[in-house]
């Protein structure tokens, strides 16, 4: 992404002290610090945000200017002393993001993890015994259901949110921390639109009765 060491330092600190009670891993979404991107120290990489999810947008042929784009939550994450991150998805929300502020070495890659492998044409195609007998000419990352992915120091990472991922464990004693950002995309204008979220301003708030509704 390109923020200095300055502008990094702020934030890890941050995660930091906020999980320094925690043995093994830290979820600052757990324990109600989830708006980080509410916080001056967080600027520099929300701003930056802002350019990567242009990117990926472009990349995939979506023109941004019919949605407004949210930031609904974002926390910090700090895993140490062998602790990993199990298989999940962030269910709410369309776009995650997730940008590293320390990787130790062996630090703990990501994986992503499909259902179903598209290219699979013939039910086991894509079973390694077929690169032992040779009906598979090499291995190839688009022959795995689970594919891992080394990340950096300073890394960007936009993938969707619906897209299972877990996180290997991070055997050192250095901590991992990472900031995990979610995305939901509403339409400015929902005039000739069947899909997609209509523009919040249109929505209203039910007054839902407390207790007990059965008289
Ligand atoms: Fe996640």
């Amino acid at each position: 992404m390109g923020l200095s060491e300055e502008q990094r330092e702020p934030m890890a600190e941050l995660i930091l002290s906020s999980s320094s009670n925690t043995q093994g891993a830290y979820f600052g979404d757990m324990d109600g610090s989830s708006s980080l991107h509410r916080l001056p120290q967080f600027l520099p990489l929300f701003q930056n945000l802002s350019l990567g999810i242009a990117e990926y947008a472009e990349e995939l042929g979506v023109d941004l200017s019919f949605f407004d784009v949210h930031v609904s939550r974002s926390w910090g994450t700090g895993l140490t002393g062998g602790a990993s991150i199990a298989p999940h998805r962030h269910w709410h929300s369309h776009l995650s993001a997730v940008y590293y502020l320390e990787i130790p070495p062996d630090g703990g890659q990501i994986t992503f993890a499909f259902e179903d492998i598209q290219s699979e044409f013939m039910p086991g195609l894509f079973a390694q015994e077929n690169v032992a007998n040779g009906v598979l000419t090499r291995n190839d990352v688009r022959h795995r259901a689970k594919v891992p992915f080394q990340v950096r120091k300073d890394m960007l990472l936009i993938f969707p949110s619906k897209t299972a991922h877990e996180v290997a464990s991070n055997p050192s004693e250095d901590k991992r921390v990472s900031v995990a950002i979610d995305i939901l995309l509403t339409l400015k204008d929902a005039a000739g639109h069947e899909q997609f979220i209509p523009p919040v301003s249109q929505w209203s708030k039910l007054n839902i009765p407390s207790g007990s509704v059965d008289d």
